[in-house]
């Protein structure tokens, strides 16, 4: 790699001039610059929107934005934006409504909405004369914070409680404020590092203050909200009699199909490498709506790992229960989302995103996230214990096989053609397009 020159005072300089310090990286750089620019929005207010998202920003990069159609939750139908690059992904989710629409749909239920925030300390004091005044601390926490709080308990949300945390076992003399949060419809993040560095401010005047405790000295380390929210969860599940499989592959029975599943299941439950893999592809449609509606999908991520490690080894986040000759299939996870502020008003398309889902509640979000999820996985599995998982994926990719090549409309229709009864690869694709320009 070759290194690249110190500029000093970068973000100082224009737009223009940020442009004209990257191109010079390259053999051509006018060509550069007419790139970079070519991504910008048409509409110069757009344009600004988008360059005030974010410091140093050159170009948009792009992402499809596609539709999940049909997709039937607790008995009404959804149409779905998602925001994802992999080919397949939209095609597997749809296919996965499509199929489960004719079996009463997913079916979705919130468990709980909780948020975490912690106020990290070190004190050398005697933590009995901390703990002896924590009731009255805690008041001083609630009251201090009142002016940040106001409009949120006005919406019904606010600080549900606030603990003090011994971790002195740990780290010596360790502790933290540990608050629970209820942000309504708005992931909540401003809000509660506000209240949470308040709380840091007021916990070292009260200490410092309070003629009982002797050790004056809170030092503390940080304030900040935790992302993971193991008491925000939702689950989405689809039911329906085994025999309702009878159709799913030429080569296999109802019951052949559900004990295969059963066992992807069981292995993505049991082996860290084949959960990683299965939860990943969860992730691919929660994500692409996370996205979509203008939500931070690496605090999402973060959060459904920690989550699928929580006894100790990472596992499925799905469930299979077999009862009755019913197949019940389940995804339990914590998804901390938002419908009010941040990127949801201001992206123009995250905008549309909610109105195209009727305006929906952060829980109503959490439950169609938690859907799409469900479907992806349920298609990858799907596949990959029937017909694999590449043919279909091959399928999607073919047009990015075809592009990197320059093919042109009419090549892409007769490749398109020829390979629908020929197994796609990038070097059956590329053979096939020499064959036809010859
Ligand atoms: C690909 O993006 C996702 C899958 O690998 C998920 C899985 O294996 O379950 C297909």
């Amino acid at each position: 790699m070759k290194e690249k020159n110190i500029i000093p005072g970068f973000s100082k300089l224009t737009k223009a001039e940020k442009i004209e310090q990257v191109a010079q990286f390259f053999e051509n750089p006018q060509q550069v610059s007419q790139s970079l620019a070519s991504y910008w929005y048409s509409n110069p207010e757009h344009q600004k929107l988008f360059d005030e998202f974010s410091e140093n920003t050159i170009s948009n990069f792009h992402f499809p934005y596609g539709i999940a159609p049909n997709v039937m939750i607790n008995g009404k139908n959804f149409m779905i934006p998602m925001v994802i690059e992999e080919s397949s992904v939209v095609a597997a989710a749809s296919n996965s409504a499509k199929f489960w629409s004719t079996r009463g749909g997913f079916h979705t239920r919130i468990l709980s909405t909780t948020k975490i925030g912690q106020v990290h300390f070190i004190w050398k004091g005697n933590i009995q004369q901390l703990k002896a005044h924590f009731p009255e601390l805690k008041q001083k926490l609630i009251e201090g914070t009142s002016s940040i709080t106001k409009n949120m308990r006005e919406r019904g949300g606010g600080i549900l409680d606030i603990q003090l945390v011994d971790l002195s076992h740990e780290i010596p003399d360790y502790y933290q404020l540990k608050a629970s949060f209820d942000t309504r419809d708005s992931m909540g993040a401003n809000f509660i590092n506000s209240c949470l560095e308040e709380f840091a401010d007021i916990l070292k005047d009260f200490v410092a203050q309070k003629i009982e405790i002797v050790e004056k000295e809170v030092k503390i380390i940080m304030a900040i909200l935790s992302n993971y929210t193991p008491e925000c969860l939702v689950e989405a599940w689809v039911e329906c009699p085994i025999e309702e499989f009878s159709a799913i592959d030429p080569d296999m029975t109802a019951e052949e199909f559900v004990w295969k599943f059963e066992k992807a299941v069981q292995i993505a439950t049991v082996d860290p490498h084949r959960a990683t893999t299965h939860n990943k592809g969860i992730f691919n449609g929660i994500d692409s709506v996370v996205l979509a509606s203008g939500n931070d999908f690496r605090a999402v991520e973060a959060c459904g790992h920690t989550f699928a490690a929580r006894d100790g080894q990472y596992r499925s986040l799905t469930k299979l229960n077999l009862e009755n000759g019913i197949f019940r299939y389940s995804l339990l996870l914590p998804i901390s989302l938002g419908t009010v502020g941040g990127l949801t008003s201001l992206h123009p398309l995250a905008k549309l995103t909610l109105e195209l889902l009727s305006d929906p509640s952060a829980e109503d979000l959490m439950q169609i996230s938690a859907v799409i999820g469900l479907a992806n996985n349920f298609g990858a599995l799907r596949s990959l214990t029937t017909k694999g998982i590449q043919k279909g994926h091959m399928k999607m990719h073919l047009l990015n096989i075809l592009n990197t090549f320059g093919a042109t409309d009419k090549e892409k229709e007769a490749a398109i053609n020829y390979f629908k009864t020929v197994k796609v690869s990038f070097n059956a694709a590329e053979d096939f397009l020499k064959t036809l320009r010859k």
